[in-house]
């Protein structure tokens, strides 16, 4: 197949990287993809899944590769808000080999930018042949999960050249919040007026996005610091900690820099012995009910030293002593995490470019990796 994409989405448009211009065209991926799936004030996805069939579902999986897992990570925090269905994140790799247990009561949710990858496409067909219901989300139209599954919902990201994945995250997790509360709705799960916020706050995404994006300078400086360290962790609590996990995945892709995630609460049962004055910790506390409980962590590894760079929102109070702060607009917790990727991505490609790597093509990784 050919994908339909012209010249001018494929060329970097004035920027210096790919990577650079995806992060840059988030707002207007949301936009398009919303646009698709949005019927004036309800959610509209390109099938219909019967009530007696959605009422039948007694748990959800995952299956992903790399930063689609991730955004599978974050899945788990708001589908089991949504919709009240236990959901569990499996990587293709490790989903494909263990014998799952899959049955008619089961639905599959496949996340994969390419509809390509080797592992995903495996854990997908082990699900259709053993009879779970399976929607497909996926970047790219007539790719192997979009022909090969009933239920697509289609990213509209338009492509996506960077191996460093971007906008086809952002506009995963929109997918996501829109499955979530499709179900949820169905299952009574949603009353009509927190359904009718939430498909507001899916409304206003695109221009919160451009506005942390304006804000891209504060954001450098703090990478200008970063960039001289060779080791860092990335620590929140409820869905910040899977956005720690992304954060960190593209500061690793593309920098080189060894960073780990954790909850935050998890520190002290190991990894805090690593914690030094040359090992920065990213901070992000963006959840309000658990804020007092980063603060008692931020204060753990204050006392180690530690640089500290807090990522908050605006209705969140500051915290002292830290380093650096970076400020990101208040919405629902529930859409915080779509909004607190994208400084973690600017952070990560900033911090790589004053290290001079190539940010398009890291080293070791490819695209797409449609072999296992
Ligand atoms: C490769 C890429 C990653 C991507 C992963 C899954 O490893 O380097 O950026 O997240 O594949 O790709 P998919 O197309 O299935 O989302």
């Amino acid at each position: 197949f050919t994908a339909n994409w012209d010249a001018e989405q494929i060329g970097k448009n004035g920027y210096e990287d790919y990577m650079i211009k995806e992060i840059f065209e988030q707002p207007q991926a949301i936009r398009q993809t919303l646009g698709s799936y949005l019927k004036g004030d309800e959610v509209s996805l390109p099938f219909i899944i019967s009530k007696e069939e959605l009422d039948k579902i007694d748990s959800i999986t995952i299956i992903a590769c790399g930063t689609a897992s991730y955004a599978g990570r974050v899945g788990e925090y708001l589908l089991e808000k949504l919709t009240r269905i236990p959901v569990k994140v499996e990587v293709g790799s490790e989903y494909r080999y263990k014998d799952p247990i899959i049955d008619d009561k089961k639905l599959i949710i496949i996340l994969s930018q390419s509809g390509e990858t080797a592992d995903t496409i495996a854990g997908m067909r082990e699900a259709i042949k053993r009879g779970a219901k399976v929607i497909g989300v996926t970047n790219v139209k007539g790719s192997t999960v979009s022909r090969e599954l009933e239920y697509v919902i289609h990213t509209l990201a338009g492509p996506e050249v960077s191996v460093a994945s971007t906008k086809a995250f952002t506009t995963q997790l929109l997918s996501l919040y829109l499955i979530g509360l499709y179900i949820g709705k169905e299952r009574d799960q949603i009353d009509a007026e927190k359904y009718k916020q939430s498909i507001d706050t899916l409304r206003i995404l695109p221009e919160k996005i451009s506005g942390i994006l304006n804000n891209k300078k504060a954001v450098e400086e703090v990478a200008s610091k970063l960039s001289k360290y060779e080791n860092m962790f990335y620590i929140g609590r409820n869905s910040d900690f899977p956005i720690c996990l992304e954060g960190s995945h593209k500061l690793k892709e593309i920098s080189y820099i060894h960073a780990e995630a954790y909850e935050a609460g998890e520190l002290k049962h190991g990894a805090l012995a690593l914690v030094t004055e040359d090992v920065p910790v990213i901070c992000l506390s963006t959840i309000e009910h658990v804020f007092d409980k980063m603060v008692s962590n931020i204060t753990e590894v204050q006392a180690r030293k530690a640089i500290i760079i807090n990522i908050r929102h605006e209705n969140i109070p500051s915290i002292d002593n830290v380093d650096s702060e970076i400020i990101i607009p208040a919405i629902d917790d529930l859409f915080t995490p779509i909004l607190a990727i994208i400084p973690l991505q600017l952070l990560a490609y900033y911090t790589a470019k004053f290290r001079g790597c190539d940010i398009d093509q890291p080293r070791n990784l490819a695209k797409s990796v449609t072999v296992e």
